[in-house]
């Protein structure tokens, strides 16, 4: 999670004091203003991905929602094989593997190059020992785990040649690179705004018109109809089809706002910046004897994220110290990718995440006190 900027505060501020009303029921004026800002936001957030038509953005609660979303609704039939690799988040494993195991599908691992990074060789050998019946490769697009990304143009390539259909789960792109749906030739793309200085609780699900026209419906209820008898109903068009319920109209118009506020920015700066502290606090941290890092040697390959072990330590007690002595709030555990933890044996990791606020002295300032930690481990 990020912390936010003012403008987004502000915008979600806005929306409680001025309009707090809902979209697309009512025909009084507060409720015209949320329809109003609600269309600017879906407009802003389809210009950040690059997306054709704002119909094909789909707002809701998170990237998990987004996967989930597809996961059920997607028209599986019994015996299509899933592809996910061995570095995903829960969030774009679990959908999977609840739905091959309800529906009767194959749900198989494309693993990673020695050094973490994404294998094409082995992705594509996967595609073609399943000959055609690979129905879905759902990756990360940039990992949790140690910052990678992966080559999504040439994937989404290699998997619509073998009848596939993609889902990059962007969780940890949106905010720290540049996405381009059109340009990647995606089928799905999940992120949320919590992690791109928008409000928590709000996400959105990236769907070319023909993919989602594609899906069966998942949640229903108000909004998702045009009309209904007692047995049945006529379905809304994109997005509303998939926006069941009242909005998260605050959180709709806050992401808005956080993309805005990145775009202006722009990714491209914010990815140097991130690359220019990692590398600060990549040759800080390996300059203690024993401390190890995940992922590939290069820090510029891993964005703004440096995960780490110290000899003799326990992560949580890494994170523990480093918040209580110098307030620096890192993550540690198996960052909800458990099975890549399991697979390797370990227990898990603390982990820094540097964004834009960031800064070279706190990154001095972070080095410093790991090496006062990393002396307690030696003892
Ligand atoms: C790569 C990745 N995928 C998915 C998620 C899930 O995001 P959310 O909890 O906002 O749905 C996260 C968040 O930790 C993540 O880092």
């Amino acid at each position: 999670m990020t912390l936010r900027p003012k403008p987004v505060i502000d915008a979600i501020n806005q929306y409680y004091e001025e309009f707090p009303a809902c979209a697309g029921r009512s025909i009084h004026s507060l409720s015209q203003k949320v329809d109003e800002a609600v269309y600017k936001a879906r407009n802003t957030i389809k210009k950040f991905v690059n997306a054709k038509q704002d119909k094909e953005v789909i707002f809701l609660r998170n990237t998990t929602e987004g996967i989930n979303l597809v996961a059920n609704s997607f028209p599986f039939t019994r015996g299509d094989v899933i592809l996910v690799s061995d570095k995903e988040h829960n969030s774009n494993l679990l959908p999977w593997q609840v739905v091959a195991k309800k529906k009767g599908l194959k749900l198989d691992v494309v693993n990673s190059n020695e050094d973490n990074t994404f294998s094409l060789d082995n992705f594509r050998e996967k595609l073609s020992t399943y000959q055609g019946r690979v129905k879905m490769v759902a990756f990360g697009s940039t990992s949790n785990l140690d910052g990678v990304s992966i080559p999504t143009k040439a994937v989404v390539k290699a998997a619509h040649k073998a009848g596939s259909k993609v889902l990059f789960d962007a969780a940890q792109t949106a905010p720290h690179h540049e996405l381009d749906v059109r340009a990647t030739g995606a089928d799905f793309v999940a992120f949320s705004g919590h992690k791109m200085l928008g409000p928590s609780g709000i996400g959105m699900l990236y769907g070319s018109e023909a993919s989602l026209s594609h899906l069966n419906h998942y949640t229903v209820g108000g909004e998702t109809i045009q009309d209904t008898t007692y047995y049945e109903a006529t379905w809304e068009e994109l997005p509303h089809r998939f926006e069941a319920g009242l909005q998260h109209y605050a959180g709709i118009i806050g992401l808005g706002a956080a993309a805005s506020y990145l775009k202006k920015i722009g990714l491209k700066n914010i990815e140097k910046h991130e690359i220019t502290l990692n590398k600060q606090l990549d040759e800080g941290i390996r300059s203690m004897p024993g401390a190890t890092i995940i992922g590939p040697h290069d820090a510029t390959q891993r964005g703004g994220i440096t995960s780490f072990n110290l000899a003799g330590m326990e992560a949580h007690d890494v994170a523990t110290m480093l918040s209580a002595s110098k307030d620096i709030m890192i993550r540690s555990g198996a960052h909800c990718a458990h099975s890549w933890f399991n697979k390797h044996k370990l227990q898990g990791s603390a982990r820094a995440s540097l964004y834009l606020y960031n800064t070279e002295e706190e990154v001095a300032t972070c080095v410093a006190e790991l090496k006062e930690v990393a002396k307690l481990g030696k003892r």
